[in-house]
């Protein structure tokens, strides 16, 4: 192989990893970003004075038919995020319990479609 030829080569590669850098960070951003991100399919909300409630999340998400904004418009897709608004008295104290998960329960059971539980005790569920 000539000089001119080595160097060509060599150009030829850096070009080539530069593009192969590329691609992986495009792949990359793409897998973190929200969209693909069911979060998890049960989650646990934290107890205070009653017990924590065990939240089906992903039960909800096909019953609602993937209407995210039904909770999501209260709180961002966040795991702890609940508890950390509430700390910085950005939403209130019950309040998700009460505007979301009661308000949408009682509104479905009044017309009449399948709901969820009302009752404190099938929400706070004492852990064995
Ligand atoms: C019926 C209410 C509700 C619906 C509908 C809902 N979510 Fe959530 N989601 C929650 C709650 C509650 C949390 C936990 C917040 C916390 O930990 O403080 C959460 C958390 C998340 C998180 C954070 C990771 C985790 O698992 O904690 C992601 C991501 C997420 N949701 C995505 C979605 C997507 C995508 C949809 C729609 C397809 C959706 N959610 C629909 C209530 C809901
Ligand atoms: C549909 C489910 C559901 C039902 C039914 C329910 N809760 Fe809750 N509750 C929650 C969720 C979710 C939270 C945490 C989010 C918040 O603070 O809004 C919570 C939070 C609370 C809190 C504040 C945190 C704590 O443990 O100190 C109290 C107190 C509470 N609930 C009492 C009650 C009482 C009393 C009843 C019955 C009259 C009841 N809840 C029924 C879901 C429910
Ligand atoms: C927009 C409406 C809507 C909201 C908001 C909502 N739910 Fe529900 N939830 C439902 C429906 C509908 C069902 C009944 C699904 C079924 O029977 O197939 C249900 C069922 C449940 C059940 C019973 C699950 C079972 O295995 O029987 C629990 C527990 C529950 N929801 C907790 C919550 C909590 C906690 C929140 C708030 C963080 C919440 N839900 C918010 C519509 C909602």
């Amino acid at each position: 192989m000539g000089k001119g030829e080595e160097i060509n080569m060599r150009e030829k590669l850096v070009c080539l990893l530069i593009v192969v850098f590329f691609v992986f960070l495009a792949v990359f951003s793409y897998a973190h970003e929200d969209h693909d991100d069911f979060g998890d399919e049960i989650i646990i909300l934290e107890k205070g004075r009653m017990p924590q409630v065990t939240f089906p999340h992903q039960m909800h998400q096909t019953v609602l038919e993937n209407n995210c904004n039904a909770c999501h418009d209260l709180f961002p897709k966040q795991h702890g995020i609940i508890k950390e608004m509430i700390t910085q008295e950005k939403l209130k104290k019950q309040q998700v319990m009460n505007s979301n998960c009661l308000k949408c329960h009682k509104e479905r059971k009044a017309a009449g479609q399948k709901a969820g539980p009302v009752k404190c005790t099938q929400c706070h569920v004492r852990s064995k």
